[in-house]
């Protein structure tokens, strides 16, 4: 009876120990975070242009099919018309730009015009994690590099 006693005060007295040292190392660790933390995302903060995106334009072409701040925030929304009016409606009609018409395609629309996946879709995509499934049944570009 005794022992068991002393036991569970013992282990009291460890558990006691114990978040003493916790309290103590907080002192460093909340401190370590935030230079951890700050160091992780320094590119961001600093506008570092080294880690942000950097898609490389297609040469010999000077607009998208829409203005470019369209397309940056919803080119997935036109894919998704361009999609629908070719699969449900059979509307192939070619879209004009300046005195070149393009077909309302992927593979043969916007790939036509940004020749590199990697370089162009990719270098945004991979930096927000996004990966869209298209590629599974359409063909991306041959990459020269
Ligand atoms: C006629 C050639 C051409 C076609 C077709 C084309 N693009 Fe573009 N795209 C360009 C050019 C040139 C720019 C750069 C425009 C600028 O800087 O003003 C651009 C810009 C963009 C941007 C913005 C990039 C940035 O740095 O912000 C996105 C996103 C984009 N295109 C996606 C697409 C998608 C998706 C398609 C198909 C739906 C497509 N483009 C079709 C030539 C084309
Ligand atoms: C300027 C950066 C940028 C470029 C260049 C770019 N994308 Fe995107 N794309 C994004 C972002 C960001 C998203 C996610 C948007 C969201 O989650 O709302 C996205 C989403 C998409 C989606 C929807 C995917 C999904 O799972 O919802 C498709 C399809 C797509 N992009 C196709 C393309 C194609 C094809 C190209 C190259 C011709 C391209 N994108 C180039 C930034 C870009
Ligand atoms: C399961 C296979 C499959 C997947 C995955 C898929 N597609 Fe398609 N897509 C097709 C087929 C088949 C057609 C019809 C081709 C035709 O008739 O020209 C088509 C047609 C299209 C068209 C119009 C014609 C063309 O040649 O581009 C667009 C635009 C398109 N898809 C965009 C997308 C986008 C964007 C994604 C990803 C978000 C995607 N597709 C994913 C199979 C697929």
């Amino acid at each position: 009876m005794v022992k068991k006693r002393e036991n569970q005060d013992f282990v009291l007295s460890l558990l006691q120990e114990r978040k003493g040292d916790a309290m103590y190392d907080g002192g460093k660790i909340i401190p370590g975070l935030v230079i951890f933390v700050g160091l992780m995302t320094y590119p961001i903060w600093s506008g570092n242009a080294g880690t942000t995106p950097k898609p490389v334009k297609p040469t010999g072409h000077e607009k998208c099919v829409k203005h470019k701040e369209f397309m940056r925030t919803s080119h997935m929304v036109l894919l998704n018309e361009w999609r629908d009016e070719v699969v449900r409606d059979g509307n192939r009609e070619q879209i004009h730009i300046g005195d070149k018409v393009y077909d309302k395609s992927l593979q043969n629309g916007c790939m036509h015009c940004h020749t590199s996946k990697k370089k162009f879709c990719d270098e945004c995509h991979n930096y927000t994690a996004v990966k869209p499934y298209c590629w599974e049944c359409h063909i991306q570009p041959k990459e020269t590099i």
